[in-house]
């Protein structure tokens, strides 16, 4: 029986890893990738590389043993996930795992926004194949944020179309820590967990932390969906990517993210990182 991560060389599944490589011995842990070089490191310290792409149902053929503990993460080509996550449950329940653990998005059936129709999708799939489950429906990531101080700093404006709307996002680390502890612990099969940060922060809020690490002035700009598009794919964002940006923003308002269940500090057994750390961060890295 090993634990098996797909998604290993991404920004989440990596902290995966490095959690999983800190409670099991490195024979224990199986990296799925699709690029073998990207994962050279991962091979380095004694973990197995099994190579398999979501697109290529072929290639996930031999990706999971009888028994194995499987993280599925989503993919990240939004419109072709369901058919990729659907080749990885049939692959995983042909092999017969012990567990699939599944990285979908905070609300889970009632999460109503567009970059939730395929997790809600998957979850379904995931229900329909009979598959011992865990659902870790992920909040926000503070990085969705923090990894684009860029703009906000030269401009010294936070811009949104989620107006008073409230983020419970936690670090990238802390859902690592989660999704490590649901896959080496016990009594996870079957439950679906509400991941979020302990503390639900307002784009206001957001603007004071980035000026207390900063010394700059920023502010927070409220836009109307309409403006806020505008501006994006003026930056260059692709029109497609940033509807659903904006659509995020219109859920943000109604507070589809700002649960704070308490899910994801019980699981870790600590708080969730602080906005504030994770902005002060962010901002030295970027000086
Ligand atoms: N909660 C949030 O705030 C939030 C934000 C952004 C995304 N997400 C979701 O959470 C997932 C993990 O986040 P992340 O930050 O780790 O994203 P990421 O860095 O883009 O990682 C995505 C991972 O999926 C792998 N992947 C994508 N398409 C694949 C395919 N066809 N076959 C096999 N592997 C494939 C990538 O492989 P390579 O390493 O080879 O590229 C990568 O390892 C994302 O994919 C997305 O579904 C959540």
């Amino acid at each position: 029986m090993s634990i098996v991560v797909t998604g290993a060389t991404g920004s989440l599944g990596r902290l995966v890893v490095e959690e999983l490589l800190a409670r099991v011995p490195a024979s224990e842990i199986v990296a799925l990738v699709r690029d073998k070089e990207k994962a050279a490191g991962l091979a380095a310290r004694g973990v197995e590389l099994r190579i398999a792409d979501y697109s290529e149902p072929a290639t996930l053929a031999g990706a999971f043993r009888a028994g194995d503990r499987v993280l599925l993460i989503s993919g990240s080509e939004v419109g072709q996930r369901v058919p990729q996550h659907t080749a990885v449950i049939e692959a995983a329940k042909a092999a017969g795992v012990a567990q699939l653990a599944y990285t979908g998005v905070l609300g889970g059936p009632d999460a109503d926004f567009a970059l939730a129709d395929e997790h809600r999708e998957t979850e379904r799939i995931v229900l329909e194949s009979g598959l011992p489950y865990t659902f870790l429906r992920n909040g926000w990531y503070t990085e969705n944020y923090t990894a684009n101080l860029a703009p906000v700093l030269a401009h010294g404006a936070v811009l949104s179309n989620a107006g008073e709307g409230r983020v419970a996002s936690a670090a990238r680390a802390d859902y690592a820590a989660a999704a490590a502890e649901v896959l080496t612990g016990e009594g996870h099969l079957g439950r679906a967990y509400e991941l979020s940060g302990d503390v639900a922060w307002s784009f206001t809020e957001y603007a004071a932390e980035v000026a207390a690490a900063s010394g700059k002035p920023i502010a927070y700009r409220p836009l109307t969906p309409e403006a806020h598009l505008a501006v994006l794919t003026d930056a260059g964002v692709p029109a497609p990517f940033a509807e659903i940006l904006v659509d995020v923003d219109l859920a943000i308002a109604r507070g589809r993210l700002a649960g704070t269940s308490g899910d994801l500090s019980r699981l870790i057994g600590r708080p969730t990182t602080p906005l504030s750390l994770s902005v002060r961060e962010a901002v030295s890295a970027s000086a």
